[in-house]
């Protein structure tokens, strides 16, 4: 009997060993473990046994079976060790791979100067506002003075969906929605995109940009305008920057005027920037038509103040060195990187 079991530990402990799989470890665990077992069989038959042999072969057998058990786990967590050895070998990256480069957007030349102007009206006091690009006539015309069939409707004309609503020609009509909605004082810029049946060339686009302007208080002065509109100019364009006030026409303002700034580039002499003539005009501007301040209800005689609309894209160009409006809309990086 003792012979048996030291037969059986010998080759079951060759084999387990020699084992390569879990399926064989298995397989040797039946063999020897299992119910009908080599070992279970030995132990089931020690009942046969003369007395004396019993304790002696009892110990023995459990000591074998303790060894196999302990013999079988410890070659399983060899075999998983090995199996996840493996895994990781396959599965392993080779960080000597340059990694896949990123390149940082860059912020529109438009939004860019959009950014820098709202700084400069914010910092002056002004609040931001934004309103529909699909407008009414309503607000892009009628509000502001403008009445149907009145010649300067043709400077303004746009794309219409159906009769009486159209893609904005101008941020003016927020101006009126503003007012409309508040009682002064009102101190609002507006910027947003604006459409014009314009043919597309260097200084047209059929979509541009526009920054408005309005003030509303008691007493404003045309003081109050050229001041704010000044350290606008100076602020974007140098301080050393001097203004004039050119009389011109708007139908929502009374007086009007285009506000030109001497030449940055060559400081009022005459380039090629400011055509030789040394200035260079940057904005509409005027004193608000007391009929738009009737129109929302306003009572002129108490309330009044200036209002303005600047060309986002032209002050880009101008500030930026930009000689064709189309690039801002033409999508090519090689232009939008420069930003
Ligand atoms: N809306 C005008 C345009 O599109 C620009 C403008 C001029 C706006 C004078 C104003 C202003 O508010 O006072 O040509």
């Amino acid at each position: 009997m003792k012979e048996t079991l030291e037969k059986l530990k010998e080759t079951s402990i060759d084999l387990i060993k020699n084992a390569v799989n879990f399926d064989e470890l298995e397989k040797l665990r039946v063999r020897y473990l299992g119910k009908k077992g080599e070992l279970t069989t030995v132990l089931k038959g020690l009942g046969k046994l003369p007395k004396e042999e019993k304790p002696i072969i009892g110990k023995l057998a459990n000591i074998v079976k303790l060894e196999i058990t302990d013999l079988l786990d410890e070659k399983i967590q060899t075999l998983e060790k090995k199996k996840l050895e493996e895994k990781i070998m396959k599965e392993s990256i080779d960080i000597t791979l340059p990694g896949r480069r990123l390149d940082p957007g860059r912020i529109h030349p438009i939004t860019k100067i959009l950014m820098e102007i709202k700084e400069v009206f914010v910092g002056l006091g002004f609040a931001v506002v934004e309103g529909p690009d699909v407008e009414t006539e309503y607000y892009n015309f009628e509000a502001l003075n403008i009445p149907v069939d009145h010649p300067s409707r043709e400077m303004w004309d746009s794309f219409y969906f159906k009769p009486g609503l159209l893609l904005r020609s101008h941020t003016s009509p927020v101006q009126v929605r503003v007012m409309e909605k508040q009682k002064p004082p009102i101190k609002i810029i507006v910027p947003g995109k604006c459409y014009r049946r314009d043919s597309v060339d260097a200084t047209h686009h059929w979509m541009f940009h526009q920054l408005e302007g309005l003030l509303i208080d008691e007493r404003v002065t045309f003081a109050d305008l050229k001041g704010v509109l000044l350290e606008f100019a100076r602020r974007i364009f140098g301080k050393e920057r001097r203004a004039k006030f050119i009389p011109s026409y708007f139908p929502f303002t009374e007086p009007s005027a285009e506000m030109a700034i001497d030449c940055f580039a060559c400081n009022g002499k005459g380039c090629n920037i400011c055509k030789q003539s040394g200035w260079i005009e940057i904005l509409g501007a005027g004193m608000v038509n007391p009929k738009v301040l009737k129109a929302v209800g306003y009572d002129p005689e108490i309330y009044n103040g200036f209002a303005f609309g600047l060309g986002p894209d032209r002050i880009a160009m101008l500030k930026y060195r930009i000689n064709d409006i189309r690039l801002f809309y033409d999508n090519d990086l090689r232009f939008l990187e420069q930003f």
